[in-house]
């Protein structure tokens, strides 16, 4: 008989932060599609199956729009629920995902990444001695993990030396899923301005950078407000989350530590192996344009389908031993980056980050270890789009 989840998960069970809660992976237990009743009692649908959630996220039948993607909840916040402004192109379907994306895409090449690989080595280097000299012990959120996405994401949009302690400050305040909603549309709001401002700039003076670049295309100055949000929006916490919780992950598996450390060659596997244990982007949502057959169901249309990328990632018939952190395995084809016309368009950046980021702290730190007891690490709500942990307090013998 067919699996209903009633409400999604607030927690993970205690002493493991880095499972997924397991009312989702007793739901894949079950099979990899279950019914789900959105608060308000709209029923919907949930995917915590491998297969299922590949086939839906590479289906057109499946909508990303915002406005129809949210229709669950209109009933129980009464909130009136708009299309994506202009240029937020992940809320929308082709064509209009397409005009945005594609004008981007050739910014974001392998090849273009890879010149930014000495930037981010450069970057590290100097959080690494910045650490080193301050002495033990460290917030690695705020050392290290949160500053090398953010100043990588500034150097992309061009956002100027001085403005960037207050942007950064912004950019993650709204991000937490502990943030007031008063405080994150405050922030919300800060950012729209300051990127409205930088477009203008850009206009009239462009520089070499992402935004710059755009400034040649029929885009909006409106538009181009919204692509840099998007930018900052998706690559900002996930990276900063991945390269904390990552780390929090290596240092309770010493035996894997020990291999990166030991193997230089490893850490492109490794990154991959951590995105998929990890999957710091949980969750997303289609809703299906007309009726679908999936799994042996019918997804009837206008109905919401909760696509939960973490279990998917932890899908034994796809990945052996899948609650195993193996960083030897072959972890590629993991959907921590999505998939599809959605697929995650920072993907090589990110992985630049991590592949730079990971082997560096923990060769320049031989004996990094936690200065608190595990349990008391403070990890991020189940509600928080991201999940991660809140600060990582870190020690080392010098
Ligand atoms: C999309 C994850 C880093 C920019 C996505 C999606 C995922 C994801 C799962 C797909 C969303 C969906 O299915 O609707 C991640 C993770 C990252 C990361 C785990 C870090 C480890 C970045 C970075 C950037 C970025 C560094 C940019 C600088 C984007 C954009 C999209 C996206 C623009 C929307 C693509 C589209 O709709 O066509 N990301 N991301 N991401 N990501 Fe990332």
């Amino acid at each position: 008989s067919l699996h209903t989840v009633t409400t999604m998960p607030t927690a993970r069970r205690p002493g493991c932060p880095f499972d997924p809660p397991a009312e989702l992976i007793d739901a894949r237990r079950h099979g990899p599609i279950s019914r789900y009743t959105f608060p308000g009692g709209k029923p919907g649908w949930l995917i915590t199956g491998y297969d299922l959630a590949r086939s839906v996220l590479a289906d057109s039948r499946f909508s990303s729009r915002r406005e129809l993607m949210l229709h669950p909840y209109i009933d129980t916040t009464g909130m009136e629920v708009h299309p994506a402004p202009p240029g937020e192109f992940v809320l929308m379907d082709e064509p209009q995902h397409g005009r945005y994306r594609k004008p981007l895409a050739g910014k974001f090449t392998a090849r273009r990444m890879r010149l930014l690989t000495e930037r981010v080595e450069q970057i590290t280097a100097d959080h690494l001695d910045a650490m080193e000299k301050a002495g033990p012990p460290a917030d690695l959120v705020t050392a290290f993990a949160a500053p090398i996405p953010a100043i990588m994401i500034c150097e992309l949009l061009g956002v100027p030396y001085q403005d960037r302690g207050s942007f950064q400050k912004q950019a993650t305040s709204f991000h937490s899923g502990e943030t007031s909603d008063e405080d994150q549309i405050a922030a919300y709001t800060a950012i729209q301005d300051y990127l409205a401002e930088l477009v203008a700039a850009k206009r009239a003076n462009p520089t070499d950078d992402v935004l710059s670049d755009l400034t040649d295309s029929d885009l909006t100055d409106e538009e181009l407000r919204g692509i840099g949000l998007v930018l900052l929006v998706a690559g900002l916490d996930t990276t900063a989350n991945m390269l904390a919780l990552g780390t929090f992950a290596l240092l309770r598996n010493p035996a894997q530590l020990a291999a990166l450390r030991a193997d230089p060659e490893l850490a492109d596997q490794a990154v991959d192996e951590l995105l998929r244990y990890l999957s710091v982007a949980k969750t997303f949502m289609r809703t299906a344009l007309e009726d679908v057959e999936l799994g042996g169901q019918t997804i009837e249309a206008g109905t919401a389908v909760i696509v939960s990328y973490s279990t998917a990632n932890r899908d034994p018939e796809r990945f052996a031993d899948p609650h195993v952190l193996d960083l030897r395995r072959k972890a590629d084809g993991h959907l921590a980056f999505g998939h599809g016309i959605h697929h995650c368009l920072g993907h090589q950046l990110a992985r630049v980050e991590m592949r730079v980021a990971f082997p560096a702290l923990v060769n320049r730190f031989p004996t990094l270890r936690l200065a608190v007891p595990a349990e008391e690490v403070g990890l991020r709500p189940e509600t928080a789009d991201i999940y991660g942990v809140k600060s990582l307090p870190v020690t080392w013998d010098v």
